[in-house]
């Protein structure tokens, strides 16, 4: 159904309350998402984006509701990602000589993913596409975080249609910043920037200067997922400068697995003597296989080092590990430190490969890690928690 935006925006996406993993498992959607699309009615009609496949019929049908889909003149197509362009076959089929704009990058996204030859109109950096009293500028966005990725400017009413960035998965019906849930809406924000954008920070770093460069005002960013920023938009924009700036809060988090608790406890005595350096620092504990790995994520982002354990299972660590280094090693943190331990029985590998691990992550290892023959004794704790103390002093 249409939501007013502005006199002469409508939202026309979808909420979809009852996601709970985006791209395929990869992302926990607790809190569900929406795929916003936006019709603009000024002399012409532009449609930016539209929604997620399995939305696309239910998106044609309120969307011939509202309006007649001959008098849309022009589609918008900022990505081509099927959570965005994933209607435009259904659209298409009533309207297939309307013109899509969109960068050369996401003719060929489109193009591979739905194979139809439609009537492409490729945009470069500041293009411009009169709607009458308003224009439309393009602002490709490369890496941001599809080649294909671009953002669009409206003038008048100075609106950032941004996709995916800015973004956050978080269903809400009310769609703006200030009517929604301050804390839900900085956790799913820092989330999604965590777990989906980390990688191409320095590109996002470039991007948004070269974005301030152009002097476009923005009195709202219309984002492509979740809460659009109309009330002091620019703190998004400055969050994500802080973000891609090799991020870090006042924290050490553990990520540990465990088959009968004697990695677990060394990870509880390691943090105690973290803590005995560093009284004030966060030091948070997660159970790799329980938590849900885009929130271990999340704080890692936050870190300013992480600590890694895992009992030495067949020569090397948990599963649970294995998956988050893998994580680790796609996400291209910067200026974190780091290191591992292990329970072992025998032959005690799996801290060391973790140890390489990080490093191959691009984390910056700080000592040789810490090994525990079976479970602890006095002495032993005494070890750990000395461990702790001294990785503390390694990274504060
Ligand atoms: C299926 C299995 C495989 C194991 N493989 C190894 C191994 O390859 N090398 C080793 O040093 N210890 C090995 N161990 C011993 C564990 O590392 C040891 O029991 C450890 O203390 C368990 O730590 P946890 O209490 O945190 O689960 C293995 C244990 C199990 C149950
Ligand atoms: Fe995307
Ligand atoms: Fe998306």
């Amino acid at each position: 159904m249409r939501k007013k935006i502005t006199d002469n925006i409508s939202w026309v996406g979808k909420i979809d309350w009852e996601i709970r993993t985006a791209h395929g498992k990869e992302y926990s959607t607790h809190k569900g998402t929406s795929y916003n699309a936006y019709l603009i009615e000024d002399e012409k009609t532009a449609l930016i984006d539209t929604v997620w496949e399995p939305y696309a019929d239910e998106f044609v049908t309120n969307l011939r509701r509202e309006i007649d889909l001959e008098q849309i003149d022009y589609i918008i197509c900022n990505h081509a990602e099927p959570d965005h362009s994933g209607a435009l076959p259904a659209l298409m089929k009533y309207i297939p000589d309307t013109p899509i704009y969109c960068t050369k990058q996401a003719t060929l996204s489109l193009s591979g993913h739905y194979h139809q030859d439609w009537d492409f109109r490729t945009v470069t950096s500041g293009d411009t596409l009169s709607l009458g009293e308003n224009t439309l500028t393009f602002f490709p966005v490369p890496m941001v975080h599809w080649p294909d990725s671009m953002m669009t400017h409206l003038s008048g009413q100075n609106v950032l249609f941004s996709n995916d960035a800015f973004g956050q998965h978080y269903a809400h019906e009310l769609l703006f910043n200030d009517l929604a849930d301050q804390c839900t809406l900085y956790e799913e924000a820092i989330k999604y920037y965590a777990n989906i954008l980390t990688p191409f920070s320095p590109v996002i770093t470039n991007r948004i200067q070269e974005f301030l460069a152009t002097d476009l005002p923005v009195n709202l960013i219309a984002t492509s997922h979740g809460i659009l920023w109309r009330d002091n938009p620019e703190q998004i924009i400055e969050q994500y400068l802080r973000w891609s700036d090799a991020y870090q809060e006042d924290q050490i988090t553990i990520i540990y697995d465990t088959m009968y608790n004697s990695t677990k406890v060394m990870a509880e005595t390691i943090a105690a003597g973290i803590l005995q350096h560093s009284p004030a620092t966060h030091v948070k504990l997660f159970h790799a296989a329980k938590a849900d790995k885009n929130d271990i994520i999340t704080e890692v982002f936050r870190s300013k080092a992480v600590l890694l354990g895992s009992p030495t299972f067949n020569k090397g660590p948990l599963a649970s590990l294995a998956a988050i280094l893998e994580e680790f090693r796609g996400l291209k943190f910067t200026g974190k430190k780091a290191s591992a331990f292990t329970s072992y029985g025998w032959s005690g590998e799996a801290a060391k490969l973790m140890l390489s691990e990080l490093i191959d992550a691009g984390f910056e290892t700080v000592d040789e890690g810490f090994r525990i023959n079976w479970r602890m004794n006095a002495d032993q704790r005494h070890d750990a928690l000395q461990f702790g103390v001294e990785f503390a002093s390694l990274v504060f």
